[in-house]
């Protein structure tokens, strides 16, 4: 076929070379993006009168048919054309003649793919933010049912202190704002319209890039044309905020792996999101945990390739940059797809509070509780921090637990135990009792529960 670009060289490339060249496969995403831009272009044109408002007026009415018929299915995207910005111009010139050909004034595929790729990036990014309040929401739910479930918190994966489980569940409530504030961070970053900026240098004709941009829905436009149509650090910032919240959700995922495993028994997803064996009949696999921990490599991969494709390309436009949008596109497939997962299997699942409670009851989670009694009763933290360990190694040695050691036993080691050491040892109390700001109190809990439910407005 005719290239459009066809007149310097004879545009008749090898089919290999079309076939290398050709992003039409990936781009075609692109579609609705790049006719929106194409009508604001046309706008523009019209106003600034760079080409005739009657000609303008047909492009604009062929471009929202051409967006309609490609909605609806009646028009198919041709993938022998170069990409998308060809696609559209081709259907628009073969449906108007030589109006058509108007439009690409005062304007390169170079600011259009850019200006493309912020628009998309701008709607996905804004269907993110809220697949991840959904599932701040379920998070706040869970964390309000279970605020009274006594857990063990762990360091080193040892059992450490005593918490609640809402206070886990609310750790990463907090993970997940913060993943939140930086897309909307980012989108903000790339609030500024490209479009003008043309080929790298801007352009001769007396163009409004501000009027433009605002039909766009953009608050700014970029200060300078080579800087526009250069750089790709938008895509990397997105890039960067799936990674880490795709972190979170691995961790969280990792988790839930094995709360779900027969040693731990805390939790039972629902059978909607579990699978069987097709060997071992007992089996009940969390496969849906697992694929979302280890999509999160994919999504990383998405970012370094990204990062690698930009190091080393000199200004402005080089054709590397066509390699910015399988990575991205892929990221933000991912990254959905985790979400519209993760949310409904956190949403029913069941949580064995039971098991918890037991885990907590066994592993001496208490012993700084009880180092804290001694303090209080006028001992160095030090001191009672030895005391504490030797006692917990004569529990050991004896098969017990601080709970149950007798009075006289504890008073072997230091005289002044009294009976309301229990008390300060019991595990609900020891979490309930930890009230400073942050910390795993029922109080401080509440607070918690408070400050997501205003943040998520
Ligand atoms: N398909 C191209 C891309 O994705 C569009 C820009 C092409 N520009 C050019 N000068 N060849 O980057």
């Amino acid at each position: 076929m005719a290239k459009m670009w066809a007149g310097r060289t004879d545009g008749t490339t090898d089919q290999i070379a079309d076939d290398f060249n050709s992003s039409i496969h990936f781009d075609c995403r692109l579609f609705e993006e790049d006719i929106t831009g194409s009508i604001a272009h046309a706008s523009m044109l019209k106003k600034q009168a760079i080409i005739p408002g009657e000609a303008a007026d047909h492009i604009i009415e062929e471009l929202k048919v051409i967006l309609s018929d490609l909605k609806s299915g009646k028009l198919e995207i041709d993938l022998s054309c170069e990409d998308i910005h060809m696609f559209v111009e081709q259907v628009l010139t073969e449906r108007i003649g030589d109006e058509g050909k108007m439009l690409h004034t005062a304007r390169s595929r170079n600011d259009q793919v850019a200006l493309d790729m912020r628009m998309y990036m701008r709607k996905k990014g804004n269907e993110i933010i809220a697949l991840i309040k959904e599932l701040i929401e379920v998070l706040n739910e869970s964390a309000e049912k279970y605020t009274d479930v006594i857990m063990p918190g762990y360091t080193h994966l040892q059992r450490a202190q005593p918490v609640f489980f809402a206070q886990h569940l609310l750790a990463y409530e907090m993970m997940l704002l913060r993943d939140v504030s930086r897309l909307e961070d980012a989108l903000e970053r790339m609030d500024e319209s490209p479009i003008g900026a043309c080929a790298l240098a801007g352009t001769t004709y007396d163009t409004d890039r501000m009027y433009e941009a605002e039909l766009l829905g953009f608050s700014g436009i970029s200060a300078n044309s080579m800087d526009a149509v250069s750089d790709r650090d938008f895509c990397l910032e997105f890039l960067s905020c799936f990674s880490i919240l795709m972190m979170h959700l691995s961790r969280f995922s990792e988790e839930l792996l094995l709360w779900t495993s027969w040693e731990f028994r805390f939790v039972e997803l629902s059978d909607s999101y579990t699978t069987g064996s097709s060997i071992m009949p007992q089996k009940k696999n969390s496969d849906m945990a697992e694929l979302v921990r280890g999509k999160t490599g994919r999504v990383y991969g998405d970012l370094v390739s990204l990062l690698t494709v930009m190091k080393g390309i000199p200004l402005a436009y080089n054709k590397d940059m066509q390699e910015d949008k399988e990575p991205v596109f892929d990221a933000i497939d991912t990254v959905i797809m985790c979400l519209k997962v993760f949310t409904p299997m956190i949403a029913t699942m069941k949580v064995n509070s039971d098991n918890m409670h037991q885990a907590a009851r066994e592993g001496f989670i208490n012993a700084t509780d009880l180092a804290d009694y001694m303090v209080k009763k006028g001992l160095p933290f030090r001191s009672a921090y030895k005391i504490s360990g030797l006692i917990v190694a004569e529990c050991i040695r004896s098969g017990q637990v601080l709970e149950t050691l007798p009075l006289d036993e504890y008073k072997k080691y230091w005289d002044q135990f009294e009976e309301d050491l229990y008390e300060a040892i019991d595990l609900k109390n020891a979490a309930d009792t930890r009230t400073s700001k942050g910390g795993t109190s029922r109080a401080s809990i509440r607070e918690q529960i408070e400050l997501v439910k205003k943040k998520l407005g």
